[in-house]
């Protein structure tokens, strides 16, 4: 097929594959903010998103289409996935990318017993090597002359300078999608990998990152790490991702969430007085960044502290499964559970459950949610940016009070109109949903507006539209 002018590379493509007992092969669209902000790369270019097969039905998939996926699965976009071997992707992504990488930039490690880079971890650091440079391979084999390359995250932080040196034709970009460490935190890599990363992604013209403070954390540990006088060629942006109106309205006016609307309206019910129950929603990977349990401590003491919201309130918690393969993200997931069922059996009543925590994946029913919120919790301990606390005020049929973390990217854009917290502090998050669920209708209204319009300044076709044109530059 033909050579491509502008080429995107992730790990997770726009389509992840079932396989089901008669061999028949169903394409579903993949979670997080990555595969939401390049979604808009759109099927009238001919831009090839170039991915990794994550399982073995995305294998059969590949081995299906030589690579090159079916345009009525990716919705017209082109879709080259690459088979890397499975024991190399477990390596790079579960024990490098996710086990380290992001561990580091979201500063999630207990650190009396971890991070431990042993013999064990330089293995895995080979197979990361390995599958950077099969996206570097695939890249320079798919690029026209002069293309223009944009490799995403932190699964790809070697490819730019591996590109580079196969193809020194190509403009090539890398953007983060997380936080930056501090350097005082990066530095627990050992040296020699912490340059690695660092050199690697300055083989790219352009690092680009969420925000501001991600920009400058970046900057910082190549002083700290490479010495003064780096980055040398490489430019530095930031470019924030914002949410796509267009899409959101409309896929939440579609039948199947009006219907999922009206069955989680039933299942928040009534108080004993017969007025409606207020929500709280939240709506996120089961990922330990996010802060799940201590959402929950914090409702929990808000029913504890200000007993007029019992019976009045329910928490309707979206916790969806993620990164399974991981023991620590499993045990994160039953202690999620496990919070959620004591909070229930210690103040729920025959008529009232506080918490609903669903699991099963349904985009439909996180819209309906989004809809009919009162306040929407996004308390991470830290976040690139969050798109959620984004997309809520832009559906929100009423208005909805969004209690925000100081922490998530996207507080640089939204904090003035949201009730912010410090995500550690459960008493003071319990005060904040306290205000956000006590708020006048009117004041809510305007702050949503508000939010909105922040929300929407930088959508997704911007996104990346900005990216290659300052890759011009
Ligand atoms: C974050 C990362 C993305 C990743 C997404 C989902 O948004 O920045 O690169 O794709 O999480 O995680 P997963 O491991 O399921 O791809």
């Amino acid at each position: 097929s033909n050579a491509a002018s502008v080429l995107v590379a992730s790990n997770r493509g726009p389509v992840s594959y079932v396989l089901d007992e008669t061999g028949q092969l169903t394409a579903r669209r993949g979670g997080g903010g990555l595969v939401s902000g390049l979604s808009a790369i759109g099927p009238d270019t001919d831009a090839v998103w170039v991915c990794s097969a994550l399982n073995d039905s995305d294998r059969e998939a590949v081995r299906r289409t030589a690579g090159r996926l079916d345009p009525a699965d990716t919705g017209g976009q082109r879709v080259r996935m690459l088979d890397i071997d499975a024991q190399v992707h477990a390596d790079a992504y579960n024990g490098i990318a996710n086990s380290v990488l992001w561990f580091v930039h979201h500063m999630l490690y207990q650190t009396p017993l971890e991070p431990v880079f042993d013999a064990e971890f330089r293995r895995q650091w080979a197979a990361y090597e390995t599958y950077n440079r099969a996206f570097a391979e695939a890249l320079a084999e798919e690029a026209a002359e002069g293309a223009a390359v944009l490799v995403q995250d932190y699964h790809l932080t070697l490819t730019p300078r591996m590109l580079r040196e196969l193809r020194p034709d190509l403009r090539i970009g890398h953007f983060s999608h997380t936080p930056w460490a501090p350097p005082e935190y990066f530095r627990l890599l050992p040296d020699d990998i912490a340059a690695q990363v660092l050199g690697g992604i300055l083989g790219a013209d352009r690092a680009a990152f969420l925000t501001q403070r991600w920009a400058d954390a970046f900057t910082d540990c190549c002083h700290a790490v490479l010495g003064p006088g780096i980055p040398s060629g490489t430019r530095i942006g930031v470019h924030g991702l914002g949410a796509d109106a267009e899409f959101l309205r409309g896929r939440a006016h579609r039948p199947d969430v009006d219907e999922r609307m009206r069955a989680l309206r039933e299942q928040i019910g009534s108080a004993p007085d017969g007025t409606p129950r207020k929500s709280i929603v939240r709506v996120d990977r089961t990922e330990l960044s996010k802060n799940i349990v201590r959402g929950l401590l914090a409702y929990e003491e808000l029913l504890r502290s200000r007993p007029e919201w019992r019976e009045r309130v329910v928490h309707v918690a979206f916790a969806y499964p993620s990164r399974q393969d991981l023991a620590v993200y499993r045990d994160y997931t039953a202690e999620v559970q496990r919070m959620a069922a004591e909070i229930n059996s210690r103040y729920g009543t025959p008529g009232w459950t506080p918490v609903e925590l669903h699991v099963k994946d349904d985009f439909a029913r996180s819209l309906a949610a989004y809809r009919l919120a009162d306040v929407a919790l996004v308390n991470p301990i830290r976040d690139g940016m969050n798109l959620v606390a984004k997309e809520v005020p832009v559906v929100s049929d009423e208005g909805c009070v969004l209690v925000l973390s100081r922490e998530a990217g996207a507080y640089e854009e939204l904090g003035e109109d949201a009730v912010t917290v410090n995500p550690y502090d459960i008493v003071r998050t319990a005060r904040a949903l306290h205000e956000a669920l006590s708020m006048s209708p009117a004041e809510r209204a305007e702050r949503t507006k508000r939010l909105a319009a922040q929300a929407t300044a930088l959508p997704p076709a911007r996104w990346f539209l900005d990216q290659l044109a300052a890759l011009e530059g």
